[in-house]
């Protein structure tokens, strides 16, 4: 049953309902999803989790962080709140989801015939993920319509770690029923990414390594890991925001063109790209861990208390990966991630090659970004003659900035964009089994080394650009920066 549109009844069964990432992502985006009309008819939303609450206490958290900035909205809300009820359990106990797949069936009851589909969301931490996978396998899987289970980083720690994951749930769950989410794959900009590369001729032409001479991918956040300390630590920045993140958006820049937009021919392609790239080394790494901010307001990552102290977890990582393929051989791909730095902003940018032979001295590279968030927007940096009497030249861009350009359209929320994928059975922006596969080979080694020979961050002040070597290390590459004088009065 994959790929196919839900009809009868659905329920949706949130694991971890009374969690974080539940209260801030999940659950907001279903209620975004009700509002516009994209749930389908008589669904039901079950959260489960360990917390004794009541219902009004587990509305209340909702509550917590729903956006409602207007009355009908917040009308909206409390019609919502009427689908959404709350049952705690433990996660290992079979009598606890038995209780739970009475209320599933009391909701089912309403209905006499269709389909009686199951799409479980797992907003949990990654220890409970394999008896969660069996308990619900089998204690709620419905026979009676099409199951859905909805997974969360983090998937594993390593490559090995992640295969045996894997091997848990793969005899439980077939992988047209799982879908792995990667936040990053519903953000409308990285969605773009396919229409921009492959719906314009010039781009097509010019996407290799003849043309372009380095691709920076940057993930910029202002704030530190200030309450989630203690977690971050088991991972790092790599774990965290590079080997998924930045690697989903690497991928799509440098797949070749699907056959199709069917999801395994989309898929396909970016695991064939990822297997053109060989384990990041050593030399093509730094890593960062931030200090104390200059003016002493803001805390170092070793001052949060839920640190283990003298922790070498990096919060900050630059890495290079090559693609050895014909297209981009030789042509850097430079990922640079970070906390608590200067800026919040997600970036793609591709440097061109310099004009051969150029009769106008000191042109800058061409470059095209594409602003991920905040401001979404495309832009190309170009050289266009400076009006006036005289031949100079100036650099000017050649400008798509949403907010001007779609000024009546939203954006929608990633975490909606993609349950509503899961509701419609589109596979495409989920990871697949062997795509995750191989983003672990390219960074595994290079995380052992860190971990087993404790390899010490370069410290960074807090509200800072990063280490002080990230310059260096991008020139190093043959990034060029445009001139100091170069200004863009309309720049976000
Ligand atoms: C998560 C990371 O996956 O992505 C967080 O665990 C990070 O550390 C977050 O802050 C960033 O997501 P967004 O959508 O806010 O850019």
């Amino acid at each position: 049953m994959a790929n196919v549109q839900l009809t009868g009844l659905t329920t949706i069964i949130v694991l971890g309902a009374s969690g974080d990432l539940a209260k801030k992502k999940t659950y907001p985006a279903l209620f975004g999803l009700y509002r516009n009309g994209f749930l389908p008819e008589g669904t039901r939303i079950i959260g489960y989790a360990r917390s004794n609450l009541s219902l009004k206490e587990f509305h209340n958290r909702l509550l917590e962080y729903a956006k409602l900035p207007t009355d009908p909205i917040k009308e909206q809300f409390t019609e919502f709140l009427k689908i959404c009820t709350y049952i705690s359990g433990q996660y290992d106990k079979d009598e606890d989801y038995k209780r739970l797949n009475k209320a599933i069936e009391e909701v089912e009851s309403a209905v006499n015939s269709g389909n009686k589909n199951r799409v479980f969301y797992m907003a949990l931490p990654p220890s409970v993920f394999i008896p969660v996978g069996h308990g619900i396998k089998k204690n709620l899987y419905s026979n009676k319509g099409v199951n859905r289970l909805i997974v969360e980083k983090p998937f594993g720690m390593d490559l090995e770690s992640s295969r045996e994951l894997g091997k848990a749930l793969a005899p439980l769950w077939r992988e047209d029923e799982t879908y792995r989410i990667d936040h990053y794959l519903g953000k409308e900009m990285v969605k773009n990414l396919l229409i921009i590369r492959f719906a314009n001729v010039f781009f097509g032409a010019i996407w290799n390594r003849q043309s372009i001479a380095n691709v920076q991918i940057t993930f910029k956040e202002k704030i530190g890991t200030e309450g989630r300390g203690g977690y971050f630590d088991e991972f790092g920045i790599i774990r965290d925001v590079m080997q998924n993140h930045l690697l989903q958006i690497l991928s799509i820049v440098a797949m070749e063109r699907p056959i199709s937009l069917k999801a395994e021919d989309v898929r396909d392609e970016k695991v064939r790209v990822l297997r053109c790239i060989p384990p990041v080394e050593q030399k093509d790494i730094i890593l960062g861990q931030y200090i104390k901010s200059e003016d002493d307001t803001k805390p170092g990552y070793l001052d949060d208390k839920t640190v283990p102290p003298g922790s070498n977890c990096p919060t900050y990582a630059a890495a290079t990966l090559w693609i050895n393929n014909e297209r981009w051989e030789g042509v850097p791909f430079i990922l640079k991630c970070g906390k608590a730095l200067n800026e919040q902003k997600t970036e793609i940018r591709v440097q061109f090659q310099h004009v051969p032979g150029n009769v106008f001295k000191n042109a800058p590279r061409n470059e095209l970004v594409i602003r991920v968030q905040p401001n979404e927007a495309v832009y190309m940096k170009m050289t266009n003659k400076l009006p006036g009497l005289s031949m100079d030249t100036v650099i000017s861009e050649l400008d798509l900035t949403y907010q001007r350009r779609f000024s009546d359209l939203k954006i929608p929320d990633a975490y909606e964009a993609l349950i509503l994928d899961v509701l419609k059975g589109d596979h495409s922006n989920f990871v697949r089994d062997d795509e995750l596969d191989a983003a672990w080979k390219i960074f595994t080694p290079i995380l052992h080394k860190i971990d087993n020979e404790k390899i010490k961050p370069d410290p960074y002040a807090y509200g800072s650009r990063g280490p002080a070597k990230i310059d260096e290390f991008v020139a190093s590459y043959g990034f060029k920066r445009p001139s100091e004088t170069y200004n863009w009065p309309g720049r976000q």
